[in-house]
């Protein structure tokens, strides 16, 4: 655990850029430090590796104060990654990513084979291992950089804005990238952003600043999402956090309906039995069981379906993966306002209206706080 005690950071000039910080940082986990610029972000994050030391206060590194250890023992338990990768430009991936391994004094071999692995698991082709830096994508040098990082499995990772200067889909795949790496290697992740939704979305716990380097808020996501500090965090939050907030409450106890669907080569006989009780729409599905799209069972013709003619089914929900928010996205989007819930490969599961998703909402509010760790990490994953 790192813990932040009383930490003040006074420049030459007489700037606060940090003002009396206090928070601690568990353990395997990802704690994002969020605000607008200048508000001593990266100030906090470089006195993590004694880049820059504090004026007043300490930082303790499991108990011991950070002072007191040998700088390049520290920074070697410490990977650093900055905006634009920072990759050195005259050396190829593969040796990039091998770079501290090497000060360590592995062997090539052993470092390039240690480089290779790690190219792997930050999602790049192997086949770029002898290019230079600029010869890859932003996104792609972005993952190099990432890689370098983890070269000497540091249990610790500082990460200052990895993922400003890629643009938002390639984001969204480094976020997710970053998040599946770290379930995987338990490391303790210190992530710094100006982005509110990156914060939401990859920090088990949040710091929100302030300029003057006062901490505004520092809670889970979801907590932060329902219950901001004060009207600068409310602000900061912006206006749809209660729309966001869905993303923390899980499916997978929505009560789904299974009779309103048909197989694209239903009989005269299933449509009708399937639309009893005054059903208004009815799903069809390939005969794989995918969907198609809606249609009122009175202008279904057995054995004469065009699915050119069916009404968008919007966008499906992954049941019990994906948060309320993915459901409701999904009956919003079709003109029918049911949402359709598939398993992990694709079929359809059942179907959900939104008045039920309205009262599943209801509910997990009365419910007080959601349960932001496990369902919230998962879903911000998958729902983005
Ligand atoms: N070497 C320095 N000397 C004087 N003031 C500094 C120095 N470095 C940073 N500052 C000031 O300290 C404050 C915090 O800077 P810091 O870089 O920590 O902010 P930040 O939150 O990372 O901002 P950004 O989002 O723009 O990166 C700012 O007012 C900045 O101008
Ligand atoms: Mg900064």
């Amino acid at each position: 655990m790192i813990r932040i005690d009383s930490v003040t950071k006074r420049y030459p000039d007489g700037t606060v850029a940090v003002d009396n910080l206090s928070l601690e940082i568990p353990d395997r986990s990802i704690t994002v430090f969020v605000g607008p610029s200048g508000c001593g972000k990266t100030t906090t994050l470089r006195m993590i590796n004694r880049m820059i030391e504090p004026t007043e206060g300490r930082i303790l590194l499991d108990g011991k104060d950070l002072a007191q250890q040998p700088v390049n023992t520290l920074r070697r338990s410490m990977g650093y990654v900055i905006q634009n990768a920072g990759l050195f430009q005259h050396r190829t991936i593969v040796d990039n990513i091998a770079t501290v391994p090497r000060l360590l004094g592995w062997s090539k071999d052993k470092a390039r084979a240690r480089a290779r692995e790690l190219m792997d698991r930050v999602g790049l082709d192997g086949a770029l291992a002898k290019r230079y830096p600029y010869q890859l994508s932003g996104g792609q040098q972005q993952r190099v950089g990432v890689a370098r990082a983890l070269a000497a499995d540091p249990p610790v990772l500082l990460m200052d804005e990895p993922f400003s200067a890629v643009d938002p889909v390639v984001r969204k795949g480094l976020q997710d990238e970053l998040l599946r790496i770290q379930e995987e290697l338990g490391k303790t992740i210190v992530f710094v952003t100006h982005d509110i939704d990156e914060a939401v979305k990859i920090g088990t716990n949040v710091a929100v600043m302030r300029t003057g380097g006062h901490l505004a808020q520092f809670a889970p996501p979801a907590e932060l999402l329902s219950n901001p500090a004060d009207d600068f965090v409310e602000d900061f939050l912006g206006a749809d956090r209660g729309i966001r907030r869905l993303s923390f409450f899980s499916t997978a106890d929505l009560g789904l309906l299974t009779t309103p669907i048909v197989a694209v080569d239903s009989t005269a006989e299933q449509i009708s039995e399937r639309s009893a009780g005054d059903v208004p729409y009815l799903l069809v599905t390939d005969v794989e069981g995918k969907p198609l799209g809606w249609s009122e069972p009175a202008r279904l013709t057995a054995g004469a379906v065009d699915p050119e003619r069916l009404l968008p089914y919007g966008r499906p929900f992954e049941h019990g993966k994906e948060s309320l928010r993915a459901a409701l996205d999904g009956a919003v989007l079709s003109p029918t306002g049911w949402a359709v819930a598939v398993s992990a490969d694709g079929r359809v599961t059942g179907v959900v209206s939104q008045q039920t998703i309205g009262e599943a909402i209801r509910a997990a509010h009365a419910e007080g706080d959601p349960d932001g760790r496990t369902d919230g990490r998962t879903d911000a994953k998958v729902a983005g």
